[in-house]
């Protein structure tokens, strides 16, 4: 029986995400968690006949909410409106990520937590170091989400094979949902620390001059695409409900013991320095300074159990020269979310 709680549960991307928690057939209990009451959501929930139970939970209730849980999922916090870039909203969601923290660290310690809320690359360490003050090293169990741009790789990936030359000849049938076998992502989750990786190389062999280039810039910058055609009111919330859903659903099955074979690689950004095959991960990036990077994980009772960097020996010039340009933007943005805990103390 697993207990999930949900913080920033009545928001754009908390909304759907609910529903998906509910149809879950891992989830036995559901809290919903908002500074804005989702009293509304959650008893309109608890009508739909699958087994989660729904409560609901505001403002000074949090310890409820969490009490008893194994997983806690983040979507708390402001999103982007147009121009802006996911640090500018470092300064509003790192408090909120602290301060959700500190209680998570001291009513369910032991709970997974996966990480939503923007600017991911930065607030996965305010998270970790929160609860490294508190004497707790939760790396093994803190992740942040980038399965969005992993889904969005695979998604435009289909779209450019339907459309490439490869369609002339009548081959048309590339399946979105088959490309986890074709293309991974790496990195970070912004911009140019998007690093999308293709897993077959022929792939870009097929592709029209220029299509890969571009393909790439679809994948790094997609969440643009959101932020433009919602005209300020916010970002990507159906397909990060979508997205967040399906990491969830990994950490779930593994905490019921399912099998996670032919899932395809699955990333998470995360502290990989003292996790199994950490140092071999340093040496591969090239880097003694970076501590934070989005990679394969290797995962037992919902928890990091080592990360996969078999990845890294499969990569071309061109993706290695990815690789290298997010590696400062990684360090500097991760250095932003422990100076922010740290200098408090
Ligand atoms: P939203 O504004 O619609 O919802 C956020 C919710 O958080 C609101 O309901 C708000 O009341 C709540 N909230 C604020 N402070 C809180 C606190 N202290 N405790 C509990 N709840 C609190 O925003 P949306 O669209 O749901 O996005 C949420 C976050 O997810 C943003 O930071 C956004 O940038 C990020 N995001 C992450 C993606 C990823 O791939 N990891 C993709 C898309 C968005």
């Amino acid at each position: 029986m697993v207990k999930v709680a949900l913080l920033g549960a009545s928001g754009g991307i908390g909304q759907p995400l609910s529903l998906l928690l509910k149809l879950s057939p891992y989830v036995s209990k559901l809290a919903l968690y908002d500074i804005v009451d989702p009293q509304g959501i959650s008893v309109d929930l608890s009508h739909i006949n699958t087994t989660a139970e729904c409560t609901s939970y505001s403002k000074d209730d949090l310890v409820d909410a969490l009490r008893g849980s194994r997983v806690v999922v983040i979507p708390a916090g402001v999103p982007r409106k147009p121009g802006m870039t996911r640090d500018d909203l470092f300064k509003i969601n790192a408090g909120i990520m602290r301060n959700l923290c500190e209680c998570i660290v001291k009513t369910c310690p032991n709970a997974t937590v996966l990480i939503i809320s923007n600017p991911v690359n930065s607030l996965v360490p305010v998270a970790i170091e929160t609860f490294k003050k508190n004497g707790i090293d939760g790396s093994n169990r803190i992740m942040g989400i980038t399965t969005l741009d992993l889904v969005r790789a695979e998604t435009f990936l289909g779209d450019y094979m339907n459309n490439s030359r490869v369609t002339t000849v009548g081959s048309n049938q590339f399946d979105k949902r088959r490309m986890h076998k074709v293309i991974s992502v790496i990195g970070g989750h912004s911009g140019h620390t998007i690093v999308p990786i293709m897993l077959l190389k022929p792939m870009v062999y097929m592709m029209k001059p220029g299509q890969y280039d571009s393909l790439i810039n679809r994948i790094q910058f997609g969440g643009d695409e959101v932020v433009k055609a919602k005209q300020g009111k916010g970002s990507a919330t159906y397909s990060m409900a979508y997205s967040g859903y399906k990491f969830i659903e990994y950490i779930l099955k593994s905490i019921q013991r399912e099998s996670l074979e032919g899932l395809g690689y699955i990333p998470a950004y995360i502290n990989f320095t003292k996790l199994t095959n950490g140092n071999d991960l340093s040496k591969k990036l090239n880097s003694n300074e970076l501590e934070y990077f989005s990679i394969p994980i290797n995962l037992t009772n919902g928890r990091i159990e080592s990360i996969d960097t078999t990845i890294l020996d499969k990569i071309s010039e061109k993706e290695k020269e990815m690789v290298g340009k997010a590696i400062p933007e990684l360090i500097t943005n991760a250095k932003k979310g422990q100076r922010f805990i740290r200098n408090e103390a």
